[in-house]
């Protein structure tokens, strides 16, 4: 059994999310600890450190090629664990996916193409595509109480108009949660590629499944799908690598992975992170173990937070948790605004989550919580919603 009890004290480590959270507000008590940005408040696998110790005592850190044992993990672990055959020479690497947005929008679109989501959406999708100057395309994904679809009318309107040149499709998706069948994404599939849409799978979360639901990947939905598309792997969600900015674009048409690579070349970004792909090569063929136990934790942290909520805060839906360790709620029924239910988590629950609204128009009045912390946190921050309750239904 590894250990998901600890909560490591990232206070002092320059986490991106503490930082963010002192910011917010510095008069935080120990303890509390943030749910917003999407990295785990568990230690890492401890293979993981031993073999990045290893490594070190026996490397000069210079500018590193990929080495064929961390290759070899990467089409292993596809293969095992996904079901998903790729060729060594498919995989292009990238300082993080973020980074590979831009690349690809760049390598398969013009200025001014359209670019079409499915909202609401991880915010980088939209920065990404603004910040190149193509146009946004939103196709807002259908929901009821219990469970979000996608608009495939929506979306067959949007891939019609030949302005629109690409979609950035996440899967499994953040921040509602879905792991999407295998169903829905031919449906996608088929609609994009019948109208010459690109297809990015994003698909960095996709080890983070929970127990009772299945990971299809993009280009398994049909013979020859992934000539049609780029799709964005990493271990830096699966394993709590972000920090090492290491993942693998699997772009199987020659000419497409050509194109993104030149991208890359335009900024002299031909090399990545040297730790990035040991902690890779390590956590792909030592760290299954740990990855299951540790969706265990987090499925058990779901099911935790849905039933406190049910119990004390029946207003509040939550939304199934099918993939990711982030879980979509919506507090609309309190009929805040979103300053003030910012303003609430901020300041009287001391709840640090990523807001909806950041997720566009259609994640107003939502949090997105980062459950991937020990229990007894959670438990922490259920309490102070508890003892808050009378300021949320003023
Ligand atoms: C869907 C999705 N894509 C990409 C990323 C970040 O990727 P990277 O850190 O490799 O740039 C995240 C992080 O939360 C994510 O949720």
């Amino acid at each position: 059994m590894y250990d998901f009890l600890t909560c490591p004290d990232r206070t002092k480590s320059f986490s991106y999310k503490y930082k963010d959270m002192f910011d917010k507000n510095p008069d935080i008590p120990e303890g509390v600890i943030p749910f917003s940005v999407a990295d785990m408040e568990f230690k890492n696998a401890p293979e993981i450190i031993e073999g990045l110790k290893k490594y070190i005592e026996n490397t000069v850190l210079g500018y590193t090629a990929p080495s064929d044992g961390f290759i070899e993990a990467v089409c292993g672990w596809m293969e095992k664990r996904h079901d998903y055959h790729i060729e060594k020479e498919w995989i292009a690497l990238s300082d993080g996916v973020v980074p590979a947005l831009s690349d690809l929008i760049r390598s398969t679109t013009d200025e001014g193409d359209g670019v079409i989501i499915l909202t609401p959406v991880y915010y980088p999708f939209k920065g990404s595509i603004e910040k190149n100057n193509r146009k946004v395309v939103n196709v807002d994904l259908l929901h009821d109480d219990s469970s979000y679809t996608i608009d495939f009318d929506g979306l067959k309107k949007a891939a019609a108009d030949k302005n629109n040149k690409l979609i950035i499709f996440c899967n499994p998706h953040n921040p509602v949660g879905r792991v999407w069948t295998k169903e829905e994404l031919k449906q996608v599939y088929d609609i994009c590629v019948s109208n010459d849409v690109f297809i990015i799978s994003d698909e960095i979360h996709n080890d983070l499944i929970m127990p009772g639901y299945e990971h299809t990947v993009m280009a398994n939905v049909a013979e020859d799908a992934g000539k049609h598309m780029a799709v964005c792997t990493a271990p830096s969600k699966s394993f709590n690598l972000a920090g090492l900015q290491t993942s693998c674009i699997i772009i199987e048409d020659e000419d497409r992975r050509k194109a993104f690579i030149n991208s890359r070349a335009k900024g002299h970004r031909g090399v990545v992170n040297a730790l990035g792909m040991e902690a890779c090569r390590v956590a792909y063929t030592e760290c299954e173990k740990w990855l299951d136990e540790c969706i265990e934790v987090i499925d058990g942290n779901a099911k935790y937070m849905k039933s406190f909520l049910n119990e004390h805060f029946p207003e509040v839906k939550v939304y199934p948790l099918e993939g990711t360790y982030l879980l979509w709620c919506d507090f609309g029924a309190y009929g805040l605004s979103c300053s003030e239910l910012e303003e609430f988590n901020i300041k009287d629950a001391l709840l640090f989550t990523d807001e909806g609204y950041l997720f566009g128009e259609a994640g107003k009045g939502f949090e997105r919580f980062n459950i991937a912390c020990p229990r007894h946190k959670l438990e922490e921050a259920m309490q102070r919603l508890l003892n808050n309750s009378d300021k949320i239904r003023r």
